[in-house]
């Protein structure tokens, strides 16, 4: 028997795109799932296609942005299945691009809202479940390569993606002696729809930003990264090899981010240098 089997997932925005890739890997491995998803047409989808796989799934309709609703999930997820072992941070939403001056407030707080604290609503809600049954268990937090590196024309992605990792590196060491794995998933492009985040974007987030032009093209510009990208289902299958092999960061690719990363890594350890030179700090340590 392996180290999943028998045990319970429970995956946000897990209806379609990587969360979907990821759910189908879990159910491979045998273990029971919780799609949470704020489109509930796809959740009807997604939960077909698994259940033809011969998993056992429940779908439950949840904005990742609303705390209450996490509490809902968590309830439902205890009444179906009587505990839970994994906690897939998966929702995410491409916000708004472009230009600084021509980006709306609204956006932002869309990309902030779900992005960042979805992620922090679905810890305060899933992690004392987990912790309650002393068994451990596993936190995915989906960030983004562009959590490493900064993605231009894309101030509120890559801000709530570099939170992302530092809060997933926040608790791997809070969570170190509790047996709660945490990893932080980080991929390059994949093929979802991701640059079609729109679809999901709520009523109390209408204000659009003053030149639609602008998040027009920038979404275009991801459009065909993203459509050349690596296959979903690719990924899933990595997800589960990295968090048995116990990884902090889950890479999907390295051609030419690894590059980049290490050239940032770089400029970080002049700025370090720069320091130890400084005429007034380097007597002052
Ligand atoms: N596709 C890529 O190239 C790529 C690269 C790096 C990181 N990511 C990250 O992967 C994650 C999944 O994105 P994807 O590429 O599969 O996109 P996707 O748009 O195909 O899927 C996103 C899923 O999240 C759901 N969702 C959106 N807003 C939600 C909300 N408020 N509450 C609950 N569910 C919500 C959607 O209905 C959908 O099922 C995101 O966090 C994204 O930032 C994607």
């Amino acid at each position: 028997m392996n180290v999943f089997e028998g045990k319970t997932a429970v995956i946000s925005g897990g209806a379609e795109g990587i969360g979907l890739s990821i759910a189908k890997a879990l159910a491979q491995e045998g273990m029971q799932l919780i799609l949470a998803d704020i489109n509930e047409e796809s959740l009807v989808k997604a939960s077909t296609e698994l259940k033809a796989l011969g998993a056992s799934v429940l779908t439950a309709k949840l904005d990742v942005a609303q705390p209450e609703q996490w509490q809902t999930v968590a309830e439902q997820a205890i009444d179906r299945f009587g505990s839970v072992h994994m906690l897939v941070n998966n929702a995410g939403v491409g916000g708004e691009g472009g230009p600084l001056e021509q980006q709306g407030i609204d956006g932002w707080r869309w990309a902030v809202d779900v992005n960042l604290m979805g992620v922090v609503y679905g810890g305060m809600a899933i992690v004392p479940l987990i912790k309650a049954h002393g068994e451990g268990g596993w936190i995915i937090n989906v960030a983004s390569m562009a959590g490493h590196l900064g993605l231009p024309l894309g101030g509120a992605y890559t801000a709530t993606k570099f939170a992302v990792v530092g809060l997933s590196e926040s608790w791997a060491a809070e969570f170190a002696e509790t047996g709660i794995h945490v990893s932080v998933l980080c991929p390059g492009f994949v093929k979802t729809r991701i640059h079609e985040s729109q679809r999901n974007r709520p009523q109390r987030y209408t204000s659009k930003n003053t030149q639609t032009n602008a998040t027009e093209s920038a979404e275009l510009q991801i459009k065909r990264y993203v459509e050349g990208g690596m296959p979903a289902d690719l990924v899933g299958k990595r997800v589960v090899e990295a968090i048995a092999a116990k990884e902090l960061y889950i890479f999907t690719h390295s051609e030419g981010f690894r590059e980049a990363v290490q050239k940032r890594f770089s400029t970080i350890d002049t700025a370090f240098a720069s320091v130890s030179s400084s005429q007034y700090l380097s007597e002052n340590p």
